[in-house]
């Protein structure tokens, strides 16, 4: 099959150019001038993308399916999660493979391959959440990158679940600084964070808003100036997960300013989204109050003028990338856990299919470039991520990851035109113009004009390459 897209506008994080983009054996293979069309020969397929942008497939660095939390599983398996995130125009995913406290990460890693194969409809790799490193595990952590888990993420909050101690933490960054491995931090204080939970709730707040009382951004902001200090003192990189508030965004810039490698990213729920949303509804309409519940995620969502401080992070390169931390729960059964006790609302949104459409909005406004879209939402995670250039570029001999982007597509971002499984959709009712028309995953066209033409099982799982920033 030699596949040829034509008359479209490829757009990569460095360049806009028109070109025809010719795919076969997986992979993009030439890129030719259309008055040269008659001598690069004849396809097998064509897809006309006239008025349309030629994109790298998005890479969605953290995402959580199928994941054990807050006694009980995020709701996307890595069948409709891949699904979900194909639709969207994701093609690549990182999840997390959690090691099991006392358990071992090779236990992790088989457990997350289990999960993942013969269900996976796009190429996805895994992070490595170490819930504990001890001496004897640093080892481990080497044989762990061989296999092509190359980041670890660990916490600083969730005391009891997650939480590992400072000596742990700085452990394991001086061997990830041996090995080639990349630490990625839940940077909030979670100790302090803890007793304001436990005072919230003995005050008789219960409601879902108390998330982000009980968590303010001071906790963030030196979570994160402790990781990046640990980073330092190992003389590591670091990359912060899921930043949320300006304060934690100056701590890293303050580190990036003195030449420190800190990376950070952030998710479109701190971007679109405020701890109005947590205040849930009037009562008498929904859930009234409990409506919050829908955007619990950790860390919480912020005041809306954080916002413009995360835009600005993206366009001075302060923040790299915009992941989406998708990990869905249904309000029923699910975050209703919680009902009468906001801490026990499972942390986490659906997003996995909804990043592209919310980012190019950005564009549309022009508080980012087209390039910088690309740029974080496929060619940095890449680079950060050791897959590049297989993934996240448009160029001769990378994995033909290709999204057919049509920048008029108006499509509603609500529940019933969705593939995630989360019984509701964080943006009921926005229509956003701008989304995929075609979908391309190592070749293979998976989505066209929303319809799902593959198959799952067919993603491979990706052995990453080490830190080389
Ligand atoms: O609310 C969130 N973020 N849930 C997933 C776990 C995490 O900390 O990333
Ligand atoms: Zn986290
Ligand atoms: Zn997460």
């Amino acid at each position: 099959m030699r596949t040829l897209i034509k008359n479209g506008t490829v757009v990569t994080a460095s360049d806009t150019f028109v070109a025809d983009v010719w795919i076969e054996g997986g992979r993009i293979v030439a890129l030719t001038h259309p008055a040269g069309r008659e001598r690069a020969g004849s396809p097998t397929r064509e897809i006309d993308a006239t008025g349309q942008y030629i994109i790298p497939g998005g890479i969605d660095a953290h995402t959580h399916l199928d994941m054990p939390f807050g006694g009980t599983n995020s709701v996307d398996d890595f069948e409709s999660g891949t699904v979900a995130a194909a639709h969207g125009g994701t093609t690549t995913i990182i999840d997390f493979a959690i090691q099991k406290k006392g358990g071992t990460l090779t236990e992790a890693l088989d457990t997350w391959h289990a999960k993942a194969e013969g269900k996976a409809a796009i190429d996805y790799g895994f992070h490595m959440i170490a819930t504990d490193v001890p001496p004897n595990q640093l080892e481990e952590m080497a044989k762990i990158v061989r296999e092509g888990v190359t980041s670890f993420k660990l916490f600083m909050a969730y005391p009891g679940v997650l939480l590992l101690d400072d000596q742990s933490i700085f452990r394991a960054m001086l061997r990830a600084g041996e090995i080639g491995a990349l630490i990625c931090m839940h940077a909030e204080h979670g100790l302090p964070i803890d007793v304001l939970v436990q005072r919230a709730l003995a005050e008789g707040h219960t409601a879902p808003v108390w998330h982000a009382l009980s968590r303010p951004e001071v906790a963030e902001a030196t979570g994160t100036e402790r990781a990046i200090a640990l980073a330092e003192m190992a003389k590591v990189p670091v990359y912060i997960v899921h930043l949320s508030a300006q304060r934690a965004l100056e701590r890293v810039m303050e580190a990036r300013d003195r030449g420190l490698p800190a990376y950070a990213e952030t998710c479109p729920q701190y971007l679109f989204c405020s701890e109005d949303d947590l205040r849930g509804k009037p009562e008498g309409e929904g859930e009234g109050e409990f409506e919050g519940a829908k955007f619990v995620c950790t860390p919480p969502l912020r005041p809306k003028h954080h916002q413009e401080h995360l835009w600005r992070g993206l366009r001075n390169h302060d923040l790299q990338v915009v992941s989406t931390d998708h990990c869905p729960f249904c309000m029923k059964g699910q975050k209703e856990l919680g009902r009468g006790d906001f801490s026990k609302i499972p942390n986490g949104m659906p997003g996995i299919e909804t990043r592209l459409h919310l980012l190019w909005e950005a564009v549309r406004e022009r508080k980012i470039s087209m390039n910088r879209f690309v740029e974080i939402t496929s060619t940095a995670p890449a680079k950060i991520f050791g897959l590049y250039p297989r993934k996240g570029n448009i160029c001769i001999g990378a994995d033909a990851d290709v999204v057919v982007w049509d920048p008029e597509k108006r499509f509603e971002l609500s529940h019933k035109n969705l593939h995630m499984r989360a019984d509701y959709a964080a943006f009921e009712g926005k229509t956003v113009i701008g989304a995929p028309s075609h979908v391309f995953s190592r070749g293979e066209l998976i989505v066209e004009h929303d319809k799902f033409l593959s198959r799952p099982g067919r993603g491979h799982f990706l052995r990453r390459g080490t830190f080389s920033l």
